[in-house]
């Protein structure tokens, strides 16, 4: 089944859209589209630079954050309730839309 995600930018003005499916993390997808999400770690969760925020409504319908992976998003600049960390998350798994933001801080890391 093939998930269609949506991620809005960080400064708010933009969004890309990808889709994907299986063992494709969204941290994959959100690289494929050119999105600035660095992934220091390639999904070993030592970094937290794929951090994403969920769309409230799609959080719940996820697979919940391992302990390790909440404790890493303590780490994360900027997370709130609905945090994720992208490398974590396989679009197999996903609801078939789901809806998610760059939080500010991954687009300030490109200093941009
Ligand atoms: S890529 Fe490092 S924690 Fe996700």
């Amino acid at each position: 089944m093939m998930v269609e995600v949506r991620f809005l930018h960080a400064d708010g003005e933009g969004q890309s859209v990808g889709q994907g499916g299986g063992d494709t993390s969204l941290l994959t997808l959100a690289q494929s589209l050119g999105l600035p999400l660095e992934g220091t770690c390639e999904g070993q969760m030592a970094c937290s630079t794929c951090h994403i925020i969920v769309d409230p409504a799609h959080f719940a319908l996820l697979p919940p954050a391992s302990e390790a992976e909440e404790d890493m998003l303590d780490f994360a600049a900027g997370a709130c309730r609905t945090s994720r960390l992208a490398c974590q998350i396989r679009l197999g798994d996903c609801p078939s839309q789901l809806t998610v933001k760059l939080p500010r801080e991954s687009h300030n890391m490109q200093g941009l």
